[in-house]
């Protein structure tokens, strides 16, 4: 399973709060830039080291994942609205409201004002055989990841723009239910004003079948590393040797396993 360094789970970091200081301005409305760095500063302990996903085969279910799944997904949705926009597609939202709204989509992953969403699976049987990594805080009284967000950022009074609630809302596009009736309508002054939340789904879409991606081909290496040692054991215990070598050869394969990578 990947692993962040701490010096790049603090790399990640800085990188976001670079990206709010970047993006947000300080006039609208009543310097929401200050309120969202003191949102992130409130979370930083938390925030920095928490999963995207709990299971393994999910998406970046490790310390780290979640500020690396958003900085994945802002920068998918940015690049994915110019392909729209050379397209021909109406882009009638801001820069400032895409970022926010990919910035924020799985902020309920975070937890609530105390306690985290994820905990780290206590069972080795259930980390091992079912790739359970996290579990969720059953601590925490049950909302969806989107309402809990939005509940956040109002605990810091950060206030957002029509678009930037519709992306935010829409972003798990029709794995959500309750999306259902924005997305699919038959009445035409029901249907979607704003291409925001096509583009928002895409990128979050986008990005973690590639971070699927990235863990599958982590697994398949793994596989044939230790493949490779398996062969390396059998070869050795067939091997007519003298018990100097053979002693040797014990050694050579037990830094194989052992040893560091
Ligand atoms: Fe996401």
């Amino acid at each position: 399973m990947k692993e962040l360094t701490p010096e790049q789970i603090h790399e990640n970091w800085v990188k976001l709060i670079n990206l709010i200081k970047d993006t947000f301005s300080e006039e609208y409305p009543d310097n929401r830039r200050e309120k969202l760095l003191n949102m992130y500063q409130y979370f930083e302990d938390r925030m920095c080291v928490a999963p995207a996903s709990g299971r393994e085969h999910f998406h970046y279910a490790h310390v780290g994942g979640y500020v690396e799944h958003v900085l994945h997904v802002v920068d998918c949705a940015v690049q994915l609205k110019e392909l729209w926009e050379k397209n021909g597609a109406t882009i009638n939202f801001t820069d400032e409201e895409l970022i926010f709204a990919a910035m924020h989509h799985d902020l309920g992953k975070v937890g609530d004002m105390d306690k985290d969403y994820y905990v780290p699976q206590e069972s080795e049987w259930h980390r091992k055989n079912r790739g359970e990594i996290f579990n969720h805080n059953s601590e925490l009284q049950y909302m969806t990841v989107i309402d809990r967000a939005i509940f956040l950022l109002n605990q810091f009074g950060i206030k957002m723009t029509e678009w930037e609630y519709v992306g935010l809302r829409l972003t798990d596009g029709l794995y959500e239910e309750a999306n259902k009736s924005y997305y699919i309508s038959y009445n035409k002054d029901w249907a979607l004003k704003s291409n925001i939340a096509y583009i928002l789904h895409q990128a979050d879409s986008m990005a973690t079948h590639i971070e699927y991606d990235e863990w599958k081909r982590g697994e398949e290496e793994e596989e044939v590393r230790v493949q490779g040692n398996v062969e390396n054991i059998k070869k050795a215990v067939t091997m007519e040797e003298t018990s100097d070598q053979l002693s040797q050869k014990s050694k050579d394969l037990f830094n194989e396993l052992f040893g560091d990578k």
